[in-house]
């Protein structure tokens, strides 16, 4: 009766997992990539209004933040949320690169994704001497893209 019974079990996973093998297409629409979809076109289409919407507001708040150690939770928490606002919005710099010269805007945003993240992580674990250098990378990183793309205009201070 217990062999049976595991039998049973063993043929009823045989057949979800077939079932789920023989409809390749249904299975795996759920995990293609996001970003070849429509459903990750940009709300806005303007860069500047993408920078001046998402990244400055964003860098204001962090600049005020990262002006002296955090006192408290709330100070840390709210450094963590503009890293990783800033951290993420650069993943949707990819989507946006120019025709030409785009292998550096690439670079540029990975760099500035790169020390988001440290900035991020940093700010987790309430290290502000790691914060620190993390953030003047992640905006030398910013200002990078904007020297190149934008003549120099945008340099931001710490
Ligand atoms: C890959 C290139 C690139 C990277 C990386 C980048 N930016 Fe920008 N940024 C631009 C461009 C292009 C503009 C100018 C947009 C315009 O006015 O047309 C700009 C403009 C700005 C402005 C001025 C907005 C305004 O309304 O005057 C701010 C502030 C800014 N960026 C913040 C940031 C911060 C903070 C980061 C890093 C976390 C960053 N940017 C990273 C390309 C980049």
């Amino acid at each position: 009766m217990k062999f049976v019974g595991s039998l049973f079990v063993v043929m009823t996973a045989v057949v979800v997992v077939l079932s789920v093998y023989s409809t390749p297409n249904e299975a795996l629409a759920g995990y293609s990539p996001v970003a070849s979809t429509d459903d990750a076109a940009p709300v806005e289409e303007s860069m500047h209004e993408f920078m001046e919407y998402v990244f400055q507001p964003t860098y204001l708040r962090l600049k005020a933040s990262m002006a002296a150690a955090p006192a408290d939770n709330k100070g840390w928490k709210a450094v963590k949320s503009d890293a990783l606002i800033l951290a993420e919005s650069c993943n949707l710099l990819f989507a946006r690169k120019p025709d030409e010269h785009g292998e550096d805007w690439t670079s540029h945003a990975m760099a500035s994704k790169t020390h988001g993240a440290e900035l991020y992580k940093a700010a987790k674990e309430k290290n502000f001497e790691a914060a620190t250098s993390a953030y003047k990378a992640m905006l030398n990183n910013c200002n990078a893209c904007h020297k190149q793309f934008e003549d120099g205009k945008h340099i931001l201070q710490p």
